[in-house]
Parts: C-alpha cells; structure tokens; sequence
C-alpha cells in the first residue's frame, strides 16, 4: 500500500511517531525553532551524542537515538541556507528530504515525521520549500515500500494552509495522521 501523507498543526517534539526529523546545522550544534524544541524534548543525551559525530554537510543527514523523545530515532537534516536561489538551495534542500527518508526507512521507520526545513532561521520561502518537501518525499517514499506514513508538521495556521495548498496543487491526497480519530466536521 502506498504511504499516507498527513499534515498537521504543531511541535514536532511533541509528535508520537517512529522517527521525528529535525532541521539541524551542520556542526549539530543544536539550536533554536525545531533543533531546539527537539533537543529540549530529548534531554541532554541528544546533544552528547550529536558531538560524538563529526558534523554533517549541507543536503545530508544523520540519525542518532531519541532518548526523552516519544520516537525511536532522531534524523537531523541540514537544509541550505536560502541565499536568493543562487547556491543550489533547491537541490540542496530536497537531498536533504531524501536523505532523511532514506536513513529512517534503513533504521526500519514507518512512521517519519518532517518539519519545514529551511524555512525558519535559514530563510527559504516557504511555499517554494513546500513544493520541494512534498515532490522530494513523494519520489522518495516509492522507493521505501516499508514506509506507512510521511507527516508533515506546520508550526503556525498560515503554514498549515499552505502546506494543505501545496500538496493540492502537486495532487497529494492527505489522510489523518496514524491514531488519530477523524475530525468533527464542525
Ligand atoms: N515544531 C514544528 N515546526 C517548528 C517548530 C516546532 N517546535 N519550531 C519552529 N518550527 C518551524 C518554523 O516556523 C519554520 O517554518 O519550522 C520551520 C523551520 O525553522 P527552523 O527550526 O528555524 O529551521 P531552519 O530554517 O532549517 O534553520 C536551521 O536553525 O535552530 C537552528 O540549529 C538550527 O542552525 C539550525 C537552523
């Protein structure tokens, strides 16, 4: 079966979920926005770890244990820095999607949840990262038949909106994340 996207409102440290992405540097430093939230969330044994491994480059990925965390693995992407669309950030932006999906799908994931990276501190337009996140991961998960469900997690409404835009206009059919019950339509 094919895997479901869902996309909801809210802290991706919070999400109940195999594996949660966060949008690292590439020193894996921690941070603030989604690296901090999730190193929060995770306790001080996620940053020991991430100064165990020796940084990870722009487009790549790396995954470590989750500790605290309500996941059994943390994958830290490092999204570009949006530099005007000059430096390949595009490209830059949807390896590192790829790269998560592929590193948790190896640690036998089938449930990843993503944030919009890029889209904060390091400035990419956010309806343009949306477009690559959804394309990225919708030519990814084919190739990750193990993979159930791909969440993408918005931080505010207007991102929310936007993401649920995005994935229709790229003809994304969006299901309830896994455990949830349906909505009320009111
Ligand atoms: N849960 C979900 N989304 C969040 C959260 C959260 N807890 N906090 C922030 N966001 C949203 C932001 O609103 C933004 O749309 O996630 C998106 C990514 O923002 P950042 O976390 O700033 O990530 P990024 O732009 O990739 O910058 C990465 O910031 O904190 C540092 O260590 C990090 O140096 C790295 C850089």
């Amino acid at each position: 079966m094919p895997a479901k996207f869902s996309i909801v409102r809210g802290n991706i440290a919070l999400q109940e979920i195999d594996v949660i992405v966060t949008a690292a540097n590439h020193a894996l430093a921690g941070g603030a926005g989604v690296d901090g939230a999730v190193h929060k969330a995770a306790g001080p044994e996620l940053l020991a770890e991430c100064r165990r491994i020796a940084g990870c480059p722009t487009g790549g990925a790396v995954v470590t244990g989750a500790y605290d965390l309500a996941a059994k693995f943390v994958v830290h992407a490092v999204g570009p820095v949006w530099d005007g669309g000059t430096r390949n950030e595009d490209e830059l932006l949807a390896d590192c999607y790829r790269n998560a999906l592929r590193l948790a799908a190896g640690k036998g994931a089938r449930s990843i949840a993503f944030p919009a990276i890029s889209t904060g501190t390091y400035g990419f337009p956010f309806e343009r990262a949306a477009s690559i996140a959804l394309r990225a991961l919708v030519e990814e998960v084919l190739k990750q038949p193990t993979v159930e469900e791909v969440r993408l997690v918005c931080f505010g409404a207007a991102a929310l909106a936007m993401m649920e835009r995005v994935a229709a206009r790229e003809g994304i059919s969006i299901g309830q994340p896994a455990g949830t019950l349906p909505r009320n339509p009111d």
